[in-house]
């Protein structure tokens, strides 16, 4: 039986597979169970920052796996302190006070309860296009129908404004909204950037009327954007920051960074069992300082804006816009992308979609820019050269 065949047999069903099976990776490079080799621009959903099996992260996940993996949070632990610490230390201004969690879901879960215990209040302002998670706090922030209608009614309260619409958030926060949850660059909804306008005057609108700020920046965080948060192109400062993905090097975990007007939450009131974990807090130590001593939020600038500007040579009536900020990278297309994805992996090239309509790129931040050159060629053949679609393959969603 092939990994695919036994993988169909228990699989839950919730996911539509690219036929391939993915085995190895090392940086930027992944290598199927044939032994046919990739260039990975899809870099585990974003999760994949610092490249596939970092010397770094790996060796200290094995050290910390050999010392302790569970410890809850009702003790202290050597590598939560120093994680804490060192989270406070990067963050935009202000964010002094973390809560930490195991996915990006549940960080968003996590804020959305916060800002409601804070405030006293239900109401929820998002945006339109926004992606927050699946769990049912989250759900209710995410835009999209085919997440969202099968489990509709939701948790009642939350409302949608056009992203990047001013007048919009201000005419939707009222006396009555707890917060407002916004992505810097909306990435499941296309790769569109928030313009500052729109995100420094949802700040001001928070603060005037006594609802908190809660950024989302589990895709755009640790780097991918070009600075360690994307907040930081615009000197935005939430009070709550989601974070999750690449946060600890592959290893799953998220958190939620509090500034001032969160302050200390009372006890008991939230949790996590494996929230904290000195596994994932060793593995994120690492990839912060990986992410530092490495300067990888220098390298997705320079190599984000030379790759924007390689794919925006690329003349092809296919082409409605490219866009991106750092190496989060989107091609929109005037019609579907998938038939476009299948034939750039048959080439050795794994992309993303983001929407019906737009290709994504999120490599690992350690991509060679041979590699990156190399998927712009790719592109473009394929853009621009007549391409057998493999109808019998079916949609790639991904999420
Ligand atoms: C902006 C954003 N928020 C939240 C999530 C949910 O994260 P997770 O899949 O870890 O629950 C995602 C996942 O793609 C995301 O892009």
């Amino acid at each position: 039986m092939t990994i695919q065949e036994l993988e169909s047999l228990y699989t839950s069903g919730l996911y539509t597979k690219r036929p391939i099976a993915i085995v190895r990776g090392e940086g930027a490079r992944l290598w199927d169970s044939n032994g046919n080799a990739y260039i990975d621009c899809a870099g585990g959903q974003g999760a994949a920052n610092l490249g596939h099996a970092n010397p770094a992260v790996a060796v200290a996940i094995a050290e910390q796996a050999h010392t302790l993996v569970s410890c809850p949070e009702m003790f202290y632990n050597d590598k939560r302190a120093q994680l804490l610490e060192r989270l406070a230390s990067i963050a935009p201004a202000g964010l002094q006070r973390v809560f930490l969690c195991n996915s990006g879901t549940e960080a968003v879960e996590a804020a959305i309860k916060f800002a409601w215990l804070k405030t006293s209040r239900h109401e929820v302002v998002a945006a339109m296009r926004g992606f927050h998670g699946r769990t049912l706090g989250a759900l209710s922030a995410t835009w999209e129908k085919k997440y969202r209608e099968p489990f509709e009614p939701l948790v009642p309260g939350f409302r949608h404004i056009a992203f990047n619409d001013l007048a919009a958030l201000d005419a939707a926060v009222t006396e009555q909204t707890a917060a407002v949850i916004l992505e810097v660059v909306q990435g499941e909804g296309g790769v569109r950037p928030g313009t500052a306008e729109f995100l420094l005057g949802a700040q001001a609108l928070c603060r005037e009327r006594g609802a908190l700020l809660i950024i989302d920046e589990v895709q755009t965080g640790f780097g991918r954007t070009g600075v360690m948060f994307g907040c930081q192109h615009y000197d935005l400062q939430p009070d709550l920051l989601c974070l999750a993905k690449s946060i600890a090097g592959g290893l799953p975990m998220g958190a939620v960074l509090m500034g001032e007007r969160v302050g200390l939450l009372p006890p008991q009131v939230h949790g996590s069992t494996f929230g904290g974990n000195p596994l994932a807090c060793a593995a994120s130590l690492a990839a912060i300082d990986y992410i530092e001593t490495h300067h990888l939020a220098d390298r997705a600038a320079e190599l984000g804006a030379w790759f924007l500007a390689r794919l925006k040579q690329i003349q092809s009536p296919l082409i409605r816009e490219v866009r991106g900020l750092g190496l989060m990278v989107g091609l929109e297309l005037k019609q579907k992308v998938t038939p476009y994805l299948q034939a750039l992996m048959a080439q050795g090239v794994l992309a993303l979609p983001a929407g019906l309509t737009v290709m994504r790129f999120l490599p690992p931040l350690v991509i060679a820019q041979d590699d990156l050159a190399r998927t712009a060629d790719v592109v473009e053949a394929v853009l621009t050269q007549p391409i057998k679609v493999a109808a019998e393959l079916g949609d790639l969603v991904i999420g």
